[in-house]
Order: structure tokens, then C-alpha cells, then sequence
């Protein structure tokens, strides 16, 4: 059965004593959470990893990268590598984050490179992809979305599938305020469970847990996540403090 997930992508956000001290409020509120079906995942930004990963030791809130270099190791000035994340004890890396692909010029293809990195070093992959406004208002989001589940997933064999966790945001509904509807992230989930089928099977696609992302705060989230096909979210701003985030995390 797949499961809830709320994931907190902190972005460039937060210094060492600030990363610690909010790992440190969402670990005492998550002590006390009967979370069951449910993971809680946060993401500092790289020089924080290690420090937070000692806060959240023994607890349930694990502890995930924003992004990765896709080569084993070498002259990649500023880069980090998947075993560098995996030697830290991560598990989880967040790769396609519309701002990778908006300000650092990552494309399908290294994309499809950088998830193959992660999987072959054990990482499982949140992965990220969303339209721009100008594809939605056009009518051209789910072409737009199964173009970049494609080019970078569907070369994947069915098995690599369970370390797959995929997240839909909408890049006009990212930091904006805007979140898109209920029924739109029902809509483009359920699209997202066909195509998957379509290419694999039910299995595949009934496992993967597709989390919705894009201004989700506590006041939008119950009905979202509510949806047949939402599996949880991936929040920026509002996973910013202990408290919003762990509503978020009650939402379920
Ligand atoms: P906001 O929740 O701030 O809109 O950010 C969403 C996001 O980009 C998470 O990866």
C-alpha cells in the first residue's frame, strides 16, 4: 500500500542553529503523533544535512537532500554525489525541483541521468515536475507533465519503481500564494496514476505516492490531501516552522 508522505523542502532557507532548532520542535511534535501510514521527511539545505540528521536520530522525521550531482565522483567544483548523501545516512533526494530546472538549466535528459545516480546508489527519488502558467492556460499541462515523467522515468524498469515517489507542482502555484484547486490536483494525479499504468502496470502505479506541491498550507491541505489520488505534499514556505508543518502533518 503506498504511503502519506509530507515532505518539507526548505530550500536556501535556515543557518545551522536555525535547521536545528526546527528539526529539533517537529522531532518533540512527532514524538507524540500516531503517524502509521504516514512519512515525515525534511530537507535542509547540504551544509545542515549532517547536523540535522543528528537531531532526528531515533526518531521518525527522516531526513532527505534537495538535489545531487548525477556522476560518481570528480572535477565537479560545488557538487555533491549520491554517496556522499548515502554516507550520511540519507535515504531520500529530491531531484527536479522546478527551480532546479528554471535557474540551474537541468533538463530531462540530466535529469534521467541524475535519477539513475540515485537509484544505483539505493537513494529512493522524489521526483518533481509541474507546467508553467502559459502551458496550463493553453490547455497543455498534461502534455507537458507526461513529457517529463517520460523522458525522465520510463526508461526505469518496473522494480525501480518502488524507490520512485513523484511530485506534481504546478510551477504557477510555487511561493505564489496560488494553490490549484482540490479537483485540479485530483485531476492531474489520476492522469498521473493512468500514464504510469499505461506504461507498467496497476501495481506500479496503485504503489507510487504522488504528493501534490505548490503553496499548500494548513488551511488548503485537508481538502487536498483528501483527494483519491493525493498522497501528501511537498511544502515550501509553510514547512518553514514546526508548527504550520506539523499541521500539515495532522492533515491526514
Ligand atoms: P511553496 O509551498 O512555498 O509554494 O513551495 C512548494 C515547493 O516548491 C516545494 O518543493
Amino acid at each position: 500500500m503506498r504511503k502519506q508522505i509530507v515532505a518539507g523542502n526548505w530550500k536556501m532557507n535556515k543557518n545551522v542553529q536555525e535547521s536545528t532548532q526546527l528539526a529539533s520542535e517537529i522531532v518533540a511534535e512527532v514524538k507524540d503523533l500516531n503517524l502509521d501510514n504516514t512519512r515525515v521527511i525534511v530537507t535542509p539545505t547540504f551544509v545542515n544535512i549532517s547536523e540535522v540528521v543528528k537531531v532526528a536520530k531515533g526518531s521518525a522525521v527522516e531526513v532527505a537532500a534537495q538535489n545531487m550531482h548525477q556522476a560518481k565522483s570528480g572535477a565537479f567544483t560545488g557538487e555533491i554525489s549520491a554517496e556522499m548523501l548515502t554516507s550520511l545516512g540519507l535515504k531520500t533526494v529530491i531531484l527536479g525541483h522546478s527551480e532546479r530546472r528554471e535557474y540551474f538549466g537541468e533538463t530531462d535528459a540530466i535529469l534521467a541521468e541524475k535519477v539513475d545516480a540515485a537509484l544505483a546508489n539505493g537513494l529512493e527519488v522524489i521526483f518533481c515536475f509541474g507546467e508553467v502558467l502559459e502551458d496550463r492556460k493553453a490547455g497543455n499541462h498534461f502534455s507537458v507533465v507526461e513529457s517529463q515523467i517520460k523522458n525522465a522515468l520510463f526508461h526505469l524498469p518496473a522494480d525501480a519503481w518502488k524507490n520512485i515517489v513523484l511530485a506534481y507542482e504546478p510551477v504557477w502555484a510555487i511561493g505564489t500564494g496560488e494553490t490549484a484547486s482540490p479537483e485540479q490536483a485530483q485531476e492531474m494525479h489520476a492522469f498521473i496514476r493512468k500514464i504510469v499504468t499505461d506504461k507498467y502496470n496497476t501495481e506500479v502505479a496503485g504503489d507510487v505516492s504522488i504528493l501534490y506541491g505548490g503553496s499548500v498550507n494548513p488551511g488548503n491541505a485537508k481538502e487536498i490531501f483528501s483527494k483519491e489520488d493525493v498522497d501528501g505534499g511537498l511544502i515550501g514556505g509553510a514547512a518553514l516552522k514546526a508548527e504550520s508543518f506539523i499541521a500539515l502533518v495532522n492533515s491526514f
